[in-house]
C-alpha cells in the first residue's frame, strides 16, 4: 500500500505526475467531477486546521466522492486512550483513504504500518506536511514558470515550521538551488535538515538575521508564523513573535518578480497592505491546495484499486 508521509515519498517523476493532473484539474475540472463516485475519505485530525482539512474535503467533494473524520482530539476515541494503530486499522474498514493530522512527530507514519488504506500525512508536530509542499511546488510552477536556478528565502520560526522542513527536502532535488534562512538564532533550522539535506546534497545555504539585507536577493519569500502551539514558554513565544513583520517599504526592496509565499494561517508576519501586491500569492497558493489533494487522492485511489485488482 503507497503512503504519503514524507513529501520526498514521490520521486521526481511522479511528483511531476502529480503537478501535471492538478493542472489538469485546474484546466478542465468538471472532467474529474465523478472521478471517486463511492469512494470515501476520512479526515483524522487531531490537531486544528482550517485548509488543509477543508481543501481535502473540498478535494474529494469536487472528484465526486464522500468523506467522514473528525476535526480534534476531543471529539475522537484517542481521549479514551485508543491508539493510532487501533484507530486506522477500525478506519481502514470505513473508508478508501486517509488524511491525518497529528501533533506528534511520526504519528502518520506509524498508522501507515497498520493500515490497508493509504495514509496521507496531513502534517505531523513540527517535522513534515508533504501536502503542503506540493501546494507550495504547483503554486511555484504556475506562478514562477521553474524549479531550478531560484535563490528561495525562508523566513520566521525555521525550528518548528514543518511546511519549511518539507519544502527544503522538496526543493533540495532541483538544480542551482540556493536558501538563504532568515530566522533569530532560537529559531533556526534544526541541525538534521542542514546535515542530511543541504550539506549531503551540497546545497548552498546562508543563515541570516535580517530579513531587509536578504530581500533584495530573493527568487521566492517564503514567509511563517512563529508556531506558538509547539513553545513550551510563553515569555519566548511573546519575545519571537513579531521577529519579522513584512511590510511595503520591505517590499520596496525586492525584485520586481519576486513572489511571496505563506502555507497561511498568518498572524502577524505580513502587513495587510502586501496584500495587494500583485507579488504576494499565499491566497492563490491556498487555492491551488484543493487541485494539488484532488490530484494526489486520484493518483493513491488508482493505484491502490490497480493493486486489488492484479
Ligand atoms: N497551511 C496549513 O497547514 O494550514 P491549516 O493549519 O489551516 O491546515
Amino acid at each position: 500500500m503507497r503512503h504519503i508521509i514524507s513529501p520526498t515519498d514521490l520521486n521526481l517523476s511522479e511528483l511531476n505526475e502529480l503537478l501535471s493532473l492538478a493542472e489538469d484539474i485546474i484546466r478542465d475540472p468538471e472532467k474529474y467531477s465523478d472521478a471517486c463516485r463511492k469512494k470515501k475519505l476520512a479526515t483524522l485530525f487531531y490537531e486544528p486546521s482550517t485548509r488543509t482539512r477543508l481543501s481535502f474535503e473540498s478535494a474529494m467533494l469536487n472528484l465526486g466522492g464522500s468523506i467522514l473524520g473528525f476535526s480534534s482530539a476531543d471529539s475522537s476515541s484517542s481521549t479514551k486512550g485508543e491508539s493510532v494503530a487501533d484507530t486506522i486499522r477500525v478506519i481502514s474498514s470505513y473508508a478508501d483513504i486517509c488524511a491525518m493530522r497529528h501533533p506528534k512527530e511520526g504519528a502518520p507514519y506509524v498508522a501507515s504500518l497498520h493500515s490497508s488504506i493509504p495514509v496521507i500525512n496531513a502534517g505531523d508536530g513540527g517535522h513534515n506536511h508533504p501536502t503542503q509542499t506540493f501546494t507550495d511546488l504547483l503554486t511555484i510552477k504556475n506562478l514562477k514558470g521553474r524549479f531550478d536556478n531560484l535563490t528561495v528565502g525562508f523566513c520566521g520560526d525555521l525550528k518548528f515550521g514543518r511546511t519549511v522542513h518539507s519544502l527544503i527536502g522538496a526543493l533540495s532535488r532541483y538544480t542551482n538551488i540556493k536558501f538563504i534562512l532568515i530566522s533569530p538564532e532560537e529559531l533556526k533550522v534544526p541541525d538534521y535538515i542542514k546535515e542530511e539535506v543541504l550539506l549531503q546534497n551540497n546545497i548552498p545555504f546562508e543563515e541570516e538575521r535580517c530579513l531587509v539585507s536578504a530581500i533584495p536577493k530573493l527568487d521566492i519569500l517564503y514567509m511563517t508564523r512563529v508556531q506558538k502551539e509547539r513553545f513550551f514558554n510563553e515569555a519566548d513565544y511573546i519575545r519571537l513573535k513579531d521577529t519579522y513583520i513584512l511590510n511595503s517599504k520591505k517590499m520596496a526592496l525586492a525584485k520586481e518578480d519576486m513572489l511571496v509565499l505563506h502555507p497561511l494561517p498568518r498572524v502577524n508576519e505580513i502587513a495587510v497592505e502586501v496584500d495587494d501586491d500583485p507579488r504576494a500569492v499565499y491566497f492563490k497558493q491556498a487555492e491551488y491546495g484543493v487541485y494539488v489533494r484532488m490530484a494526489l487522492i486520484l493518483l493513491l485511489l488508482r493505484e491502490a484499486e490497480g493493486r486489488k485488482t492484479c
